[in-house]
């Protein structure tokens, strides 16, 4: 029943994080695109009204006319719409989406059983400590270069990334570190529209409405934050998918395979970005192709165990399978509330017709069984080998 429940939380969870999180980025993507594509307006009194850009656009059936001023209008709108709770909203389902899927089933999903070191309590530290510190560590880099170069910027902040990465992969199974980058990631992103964004334009409505001029400081922060969310975006949300492709988090050197596709996210967002300033600067995006492509052939499997002299017994493979797996995978699972993924591999046909996927996922990837909470010894890894090798008689 508790299993059940956890089930259900997590769908709920999931589903909402991923609406106010299409809610947030689409908003994001949207203003960036917008930015880039306002034209000086060519009406006398929008210039003296201090519109410095606008755009037309058709969209559900009416016209729309946005327009921007430069600093702020003259007198400021009653109705003023902020966008934050997008934002906010992200990282709050997000949060208690790594809890109930994380932290309260540790045991399983922060720990790796085949590398002994850390309690599962430990881990949740390690995970906890890495949104805390993450955000930290980006912030003090931040204000020491707000006034330097931001490419030097990027590059500094690479390093650290891939530095936690590399920590991250040391500490924990790949799948649970893979997710803290993401998470440490978005952490920043929603933290520089709390403590700066928000705020900063706060601080700059507060002194219009004194009279004051507003200090530029704070659009210049604020500018310098948003900017860098907008290059994390993809980044993230790789990281969020990526616990559905083991072979990359499964990787013995898991941390660089992370840390080059993070590079081509960036290098595609980049260009992106140019394009709608009118610039296409096609290097960055085949820089990313590039990039992903070399992943692709490093991480393609090697061909498999050669097949031995003697056919291996389907009865063991039965066995074998039965013992380590049909806990989780099988019409009525003991282990799961419901069989993860369909996969159910509680008969031989069954067996049979999944065969490729068992050996991907028990002897390529070796992320199953989850966790190996079942046990699976190598022998039996090496003789699954034996039979994916083996030509699948009619
Ligand atoms: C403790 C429960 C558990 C055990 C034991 C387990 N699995 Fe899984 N399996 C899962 C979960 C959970 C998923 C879904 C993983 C995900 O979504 O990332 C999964 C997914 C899969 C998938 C689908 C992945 C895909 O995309 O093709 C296959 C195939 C699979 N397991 C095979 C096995 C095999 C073979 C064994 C035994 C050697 C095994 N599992 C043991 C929990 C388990």
């Amino acid at each position: 029943m508790e299993a059940y429940l956890i089930e259900w939380a997590s769908l709920l969870l999931r589903w909402l994080h991923l609406i106010v999180g299409i809610a947030w980025i689409g908003a994001s993507f949207y203003f960036v695109w917008l930015d880039n594509s306002l034209r000086p307006p060519e009406d006398e009194t929008l210039k003296k009204k201090g519109v410095a850009g606008e755009l037309w656009a058709v969209h559900g059936g009416g016209f729309y006319n946005p327009q921007k001023y430069l600093v702020a209008p003259a007198t400021l709108p009653r109705d003023l719409h902020w966008f934050k709770w997008e934002a906010y909203s992200t990282w709050i389902t997000g949060f208690l989406l790594i809890v109930v899927l994380y932290y309260a089933q540790a045991a399983t999903w922060m720990v790796d059983p085949s590398r002994p070191g850390l309690t599962p309590a430990a881990a949740v530290a390690v995970g906890l400590a890495t949104l805390a510190g993450g955000w930290l560590a980006y912030d003090v880099l931040c204000r020491l270069m707000i006034e330097r170069s931001q490419v030097l910027f990027g590059i500094l902040y690479y390093g650290f990334v891939v530095l936690m990465t590399w920590l991250l992969t040391q500490l924990l199974p790949g799948r649970a570190a893979f997710l803290h980058v993401g998470a440490m990631l978005a952490t920043v992103m929603s933290a520089n529209v709390f403590f700066w964004i928000i705020p900063g334009q706060k601080k700059t409505i507060a002194q219009m409405q004194r009279g004051e001029t507003p200090d530029p400081i704070h659009g210049m922060r604020a500018k310098q934050r948003s900017v860098h969310n907008n290059y994390l975006t993809l980044p993230v949300l790789f990281c969020m998918i990526s616990n559905h492709y083991a072979f990359t988090y499964g990787h013995p050197h898991a941390w660089a395979v992370l840390a080059l596709i993070l590079l081509a996210a960036v290098l595609i967002r980049h260009f992106f970005n140019q394009r709608h300033r009118g610039q296409q600067q096609w290097r960055y995006p085949i820089a990313g192709v590039v990039l992903l492509m070399i992943v692709a052939v490093w991480l393609a499997p090697t061909a498999a165990v050669n097949a031995a002299s003697a056919p291996v017994e389907f009865a063991r493979v039965q066995q074998i399978i039965a013992q380590r797996c049909a806990g989780c995978h099988a019409e009525h699972p003991t282990l799961m509330p419901a069989a993860p993924a369909g996969v159910m591999l509680d008969s031989p046909a069954r067996i049979h017709a999944l065969k490729p996927r068992i050996i991907a996922q028990a002897v390529q990837l070796k992320a199953m069984p989850l966790g190996n909470v079942t046990g699976i010894t190598d022998d039996e890894r090496a003789l699954l080998a034996r039979w994916g090798a083996e030509k699948e008689s009619p």
